[in-house]
């Protein structure tokens, strides 16, 4: 591949960007995972990532791609054969669902067109038609990267609660967390699934569980089989800042790091960014007169937009010709979309003028692949973005 000049616009919804400072932490000699220096900055991560996830309770790390949470989150809470409630919001959502089938678990997934998030009240119907209180748990994506819709992860909660049901509640926030608001422990949630790559602006490979003590609870009477992911050895050890086997070391220093960038840009205005760049995005492809595939605006994911091209257009050739005029990347098809939406992420390390470069790349790219659109996407970005940084500077100034 030959040289191309500039920074590559990384519009994938994850792994995100990796800022310089991050990288330059990555990039440290490695130290002694049972020395005293890493004892200390363990103990600094635990706390941090408490914010993070906006709890009190434990948030155990794995060495591993989100899927390994996933994993853990299941195998720690559940016994073979337990009833588990799914919803099929997306390539994620089905993906656990299989995974779960896999472990031996009861997956009822309730589908749906890939194109909302997921109806407290379909969860309450589900729940409350369980008389016999035989659904272990409810698992939900948060954010279906595959789709760009958010399910109401609050309102899931208070659903859960209307039907008196004492399913744990799990959820995969691997495309939302340190992205949009996301309350562990207000909400009631009882396993919180994380990744490093995406709002933690980390490069893949680590992940975690948040855990409530209604979840360590379960934890002990859970039969699913266990090891590697096992929670107990990890929490006696995580307690003075180690781990019972061989941490990622570098990526921990990493960690560190973001988590002092995003508590340095503080968290209401990390989720502001994400939710204006969002709505640029979707003020853009409006603009041009394309589908948004979540169809509702309240279920509008923070993070990740996802475009419908018109009939008859390829999104894969669309996007390998702005990978080769532009260089640009996108996230690619899944499943019921597969060739037909192509994804555009707005999240982690990026700012307005970024979304800016992406969104103009994807205005050309759609002009040269001679799909049918209007002009001006970006141009509605653009007054959007002013706009908002207009309400900002009178605020200042007041
Ligand atoms: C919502 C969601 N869940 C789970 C996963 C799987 O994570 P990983 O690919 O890191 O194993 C992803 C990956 O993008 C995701 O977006």
């Amino acid at each position: 591949m030959p040289h191309r000049s500039g920074r590559h616009f990384l519009q994938i919804p994850g792994p995100t960007n990796v800022p310089d400072r991050v990288l330059r932490a990555i990039d440290r000699a490695t130290i002694d995972h049972r020395g005293p220096d890493f004892g200390r900055l363990g103990l600094e991560i635990f706390e941090g990532l408490k914010a993070v996830f906006q709890t009190a309770q434990p948030v155990v790390i794995f060495p591993a791609s989100g899927t390994g949470a996933w994993e853990a989150a299941l195998v720690n809470t559940l016994s073979p054969g337990d009833r588990v409630l799914m919803f099929e919001t997306g390539h994620f959502a089905s993906l656990w669902n299989k995974m779960a089938t896999k472990l031996g678990v009861s997956v009822e997934l309730v589908p749906t067109d890939w194109r909302r998030g997921i109806d407290p009240a379909a969860v309450e119907a589900k729940l409350k038609e369980d008389k016999q209180r035989q659904i272990k748990a409810v698992c939900v994506v948060h954010n279906e990267t595959s789709t760009g819709c958010l399910s109401p992860v609050a309102e899931i909660r208070k659903a859960i609660d209307r039907a008196g049901h004492p399913a744990l509640l799990m959820v995969d926030t691997i495309s939302s967390l340190a992205s949009t608001d996301y309350r562990h422990d207000e909400w009631g949630v009882d396993v919180t699934v994380g990744g490093a790559q995406k709002g933690l602006m980390l490069p893949p490979g680590m992940s975690f569980n948040a855990i409530s003590d209604k979840a360590l609870a379960a934890n002990k009477t859970s039969k699913l089989t266990k090891s590697f992911w096992a929670w107990d050895e990890m929490l006696t050890m995580n307690k003075v800042g180690f781990f019972p086997y061989t941490p990622a070391t570098q990526m921990l220093q990493g960690l560190v790091v973001s988590i002092e960038m995003l508590h340095e840009e503080g968290l209401d205005n990390v989720f502001a960014r994400h939710g204006r760049l969002a709505e640029a995005t979707r003020r853009a492809i409006k603009a041009w007169g394309l589908d948004i595939i979540c169809r509702d605006p309240k279920y509008y994911s923070p993070t990740i937009t996802a475009v419908l091209l018109p009939e008859g257009h390829d999104a894969e050739a669309f996007r390998a010709l702005a990978l080769e005029q532009f260089n640009i990347s996108y996230g690619a098809s899944f499943g019921r979309f597969t060739g037909k939406m192509f994804r555009i992420g707005h999240l982690g390390d990026v700012n307005d003028a970024m979304m800016l470069g992406g969104l103009a790349a994807t205005e050309m790219a759609l002009a040269l692949a001679n799909i049918p659109h209007k002009k001006g996407g970006v141009q509605a970005a653009m007054d959007y973005l002013v706009s908002q940084h207009g309400s900002a500077a009178k605020q200042a100034a007041e």
